[in-house]
């Protein structure tokens, strides 16, 4: 019980220990920890920057901005982040922006605590995988203008206590599974009605429902886009409506509306997109000849009164599209589209009869004019008549005018615009290496998929408005060259477009780049052209080569800053996964190593000729010449076994010798043991055993050269181990002794882990050295019905000992983890375990 005791206390003063080390540096000490925190439950890719030991502001780390050591902004959109938000995100009170987006992979719910983040204006977490409900201390967050959570599997309703968000201008839940009606206030709670200074309800594609609810509009909105489409909204369109006059964009379609649409529609003079496709509308249509700057009308798939193509649209000056599918229209007769600006007129499946009158002259703006399934008998066509579709109308039958035009014929889709790539027709590139298709050259671009939500126009050949959002979206986002390619509308008219952003002459975009572009395109600093109207833009992560190889960097020991039990908790979560991918490893290595082969035939002991792998056999004279004959000079280390050399093998290989003492020597039997032991086990954290020598009574060991010497040394004195070396070098052990005690086979008990059996090499890299001591935890002791723990005679370093381990003189692995603590307070306090008569573990729990 003791034992654990201890051990549970030098992981808390660890933890203690790390978080000094955390919050040393510029940073305010909570907010420090509290990032540690937050990407220890990201899996992987932070920014390689984000390096423990170095302080987040003053080392700038990727995407953290601060004022006077408090964290004011984190963005850390397209990073790659996997696994949940910490709710230690509450913690970041100083927090103004903070931007998530396009991590796919970030899951889970919103933690409450985002309620404590007071100061925060901007909030975006478009296109990760969050769910659950919408926590209610959103509403907290009174300082908030601009709210983006569009794009993740957000479920029940949106809380009422949003509604106290009254700076808010930016609110998009849009591509959720929100249920539930729109809140609006009463006597016991707020309302989105109260969002006077919101320009943007982006509320689409979700399940909302109920009718929407008059309340929510008034005179004093200044909602400029509303979006309500694809939802499951049933009753009438509220009178109110017609009060935002500050509306350009109106998306009620793909809903369960019914009623006829109100006549104050018409007040929305600022109107630009108005769709109400796809619902259950009925009586006439109003006349909506005031809204003079309307370039895109839907009112397909209702079923209104049977009614003639009003003047107010084929008269309007500014519309560019028209859809009116399926809606009952009849009339036509003297109807000439000739409109200066008008584009596309789609309405298939009406009534129309009569006589068209088209002018599809050259001058003519006319693309597509989609008029099948009509009744029209007779057409007066000028100029193209490409641009026209008619079949399935009387006119088309056999022996007709235009029976024999294209027209006629059903409508093949043509391309829509890509950007030319055609000068680079002969380039290849291979990996996530992408042609830019400007200069031609390989590199591995920003990609996404850019959303329009109400366009106004629906030619997707008009090669001069997609170059001017090529052009638009390099400068504005200051790249070098854009691919658009797979344009199309999707099922709710989306204009969907793929894009590929290019960097300025380097292969990759820094880390910090792509955060920039990220922000710009998440929080709407880049505005398209006009014409493409409201969007949003969603990445795909863009993962840099060298992070990829640096998961897991920052975990290890910072993790328990708070407390002792998570600590715990995550070294074996940590030791687990460790263990898991060194197995593979490990399984692999074995596969490699070759059967024994060169075990020499004179040995002077008795013993059976070990089965080894790997280790050499060295003569007495190839070492002696290696050492220039054991001379003083090239001794690095002595200790009760013997004394330790540095040597140049004749390849040019240093080494170091182990030559016991005589009087030291073991029995031919524990030095079998050791060289069978040391031969078998290869690990990057263990000191490997190059060869030995059994010449003329000695017995050498010949180990790879540490040039850093023990951990020990590197202790004492002025040390230049800084906490981030030494939290790797904590690190570094942990995985040697995890390594034998958990992969070697037999399973391996050091029996004697202390600082001077930690080796550093020139990276000051720490490997686990010396097994004289080593036990098999096959052996079979007393309790030959366990293996967990072996019995034997007690043998280790004072200082180091395990007490239970002492009292029992049952080994187990644990033994070695109580040793490794013992460790670990070296490495944080700098002290020796006995220094002065006392005991590290005791002067550490005073302290406690
Ligand atoms: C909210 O914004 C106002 C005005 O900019 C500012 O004075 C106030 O300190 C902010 N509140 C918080 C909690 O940051
Ligand atoms: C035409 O509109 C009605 C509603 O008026 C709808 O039920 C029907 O499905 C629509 N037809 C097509 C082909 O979309
Ligand atoms: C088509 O128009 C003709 C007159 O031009 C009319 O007699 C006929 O009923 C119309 N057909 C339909 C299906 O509306
Ligand atoms: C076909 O066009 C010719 C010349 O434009 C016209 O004289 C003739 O009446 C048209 N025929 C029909 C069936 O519309």
């Amino acid at each position: 019980m003791r034992t654990r005791y201890f051990g549970g206390l030098c992981l808390i003063f660890l933890c203690m220990a790390s978080l000094c080390f955390v919050v040393t540096g510029v940073t305010n000490n909570e907010d420090a920890s509290a990032l540690y925190l937050m990407s220890l439950l990201w899996e992987n890719t932070v920014p390689t920057n984000w390096m423990s030991g170095t302080d987040p502001c003053d080392s700038h780390w990727d995407g953290v901005a601060c004022t006077d050591g408090r964290i004011t902004s984190l963005k850390l959109s397209s990073v790659g982040l996997k696994g949940a938000l910490s709710n230690k995100i509450g913690s970041l009170t100083a927090l103004q922006t903070l931007d998530l987006s396009y991590n796919k992979d970030l899951t889970g719910r919103l933690p409450n605590s985002i309620g404590n983040l007071v100061s925060l204006r901007i909030l975006i977490v478009i296109a990760c995988n969050f769910n659950g409900h919408l926590p209610t201390e959103l509403g907290n967050l009174t300082n908030l203008s601009f709210l983006a959570l569009n794009s993740n599997k957000f479920t029940g309703p949106i809380p009422p206590t949003l509604g106290k968000l009254t700076n808010l201008e930016w609110f998009d839940i849009a591509d959720n599974e929100l249920t539930g009606s729109l809140p609006v206030s009463n006597a016991t709670q707020s309302g989105l009605d109260k969002l006077v200074n919101a320009q943007h309800f982006h509320f689409n594609l979700n399940h909302l429902s109920g009718t929407i609810p008059p309340e929510l509009f008034s005179g004093n909105m200044n909602l400029l886009h509303i979006l309500f489409d694809s939802n499951e909204f049933e009753g009438q369109i509220p009178t109110t409506l017609g009060l935002v006059n500050t509306l350009t964009v109106l998306r009620l379609d793909r809903n369960q509306i019914t009623g006829s649409i109100p006549s104050n529609i018409s007040n929305l003079v600022s109107l630009e997109e108005l769709n109400l496709s796809n619902n259950r509308l009925n009586g006439d249509i109003p006349d909506l000849s005031t809204l003079n700057e309307l370039q895109y009308i839907d009112l397909s798939n209702n079923s209104y009164n049977s009614f003639k193509l009003p003047r107010w649209l084929t008269d309007s000056k500014e519309l560019i599209t028209i859809v009116m599918d399926n809606c009952s229209v009849s009339g036509f007769s003297s109807t000439n589209f000739n409109l200066p600006v008008l584009q596309t007129v789609r309405m298939k499946n009406n009534k129309l009869n009569g006589i068209v009158k088209i002018d599809i002259s050259d001058s003519s703006a006319l693309q597509w004019i989609d008029l099948r399934n009509n009744n029209i008998t007779e057409a007066d066509v000028e100029g193209r008549t490409t641009a026209l579709w008619i079949a399935g109308n009387p006119i088309c039958n056999p022996g007709t005018n235009l029976s024999s035009t294209k027209s006629c014929q059903n409508i093949v889709s043509e391309k829509s615009y890509e950007t030319n790539m055609a000068q680079c027709e002969n380039n290849k590139c291979s990996g996530n290496l992408t042609l830019n298709p400007r200069t031609c050259k390989c590199q591995q671009p920003y990609e996404g998929i850019l959303k329009f939500r109400a366009p106004s126009f629906s030619d997707l050949r008009d090669t001069e408005r997609f170059k001017n959002l090529e052009e638009s979206l390099k400068t504005k986002l200051g790249v070098d060259a854009v691919h658009l390619f797979r344009l199309h509308f999707d099922s709710s008219d989306y204009l969907i477009i793929s894009v590929q952003l290019f960097p300025v002459d380097t292969e990759l975009f820094t880390r910090s780049e792509v955060i920039q572009i990220g922000f710009n395109l998440s929080k709407q600093v880049y505005k398209p052209p006009e014409g493409f109207g409201p969007f949003f833009f969603i990445a795909t992560p863009y993962i840099i080569g060298t992070e990829e190889s640096s998961k897991g960097l920052r975990l290890g020991f910072i993790v328990g800053i708070a407390f002792g039990a998570f600590c715990l908790a995550l070294v074996v979560i940590i030791t687990g996964l460790y263990a898991l991918r060194q197995k593979k490893r490990a399984e692999k290595a074995i596969e490699i190593h070759k059967p024994f082969a060169s075990w020499g035939a004179n040995s002077m002991d008795s013993v059976n000729t070990p089965r080894l792998k790997g280790a050499r056999w060295f003569s007495f004279a190839e070492i002696k010449e290696a050492t220039n004959n054991f001379s003083e000079s090239n001794a690095i280390g002595s200790g009760g076994y013997g004394r330790v050399y540095k040597a140049m093998l004749p390849e040019g290989e240093m080494v170091a010798i182990k030559r016991a003492q005589q009087g030291s020597l073991q029995g031919g039997t524990e030095f079998k043991n050791e060289i069978e032991l040391l031969s078998r086990v290869h690990h990057k954290n263990l000191v490997g055993l190059i060869g030995f020598c059994t010449e003329q009574g000695e017995q050498m060991l010949v180990y790879e050269y540490m040039p850093n010497g023990t951990l020990r040394e590197n202790l004492n004195g002025e040390s230049k181990l800084d906490w981030s070396k030494r939290l790797q070098i904590a690190l570094d052990c942990a995985k040697g002794l995890n390594y034998l005690h958990e992969l070697a086979n037999p399973p391996i008990i050091h029996r004697d882990v202390k600082s001077n059996n930690i080796l550093l090499d020139e990276n000051l890299n720490a490997m686990v050295a010396d097994f004289g001591l080593s036990k098999l935890v096959a052996d079979t002791g007393v309790n030959a019905g366990s293996k967990s723990h072996v019995s034997s005679q007690v043998k280790g370093t004072m200082g180091y000992l395990d007490p239970e381990y002492y009292i029992t003189q049952q080994l187990s692995k644990k033994s070695d983890v109580y040793s490794y603590g013992i460790v670990l307070l070296e490495l944080i306090t700098g002290r020796l375990p006995i220094e002065g008569g006392k005991y590290i573990v005791v002067l550490v729990k005073n302290v406690l």
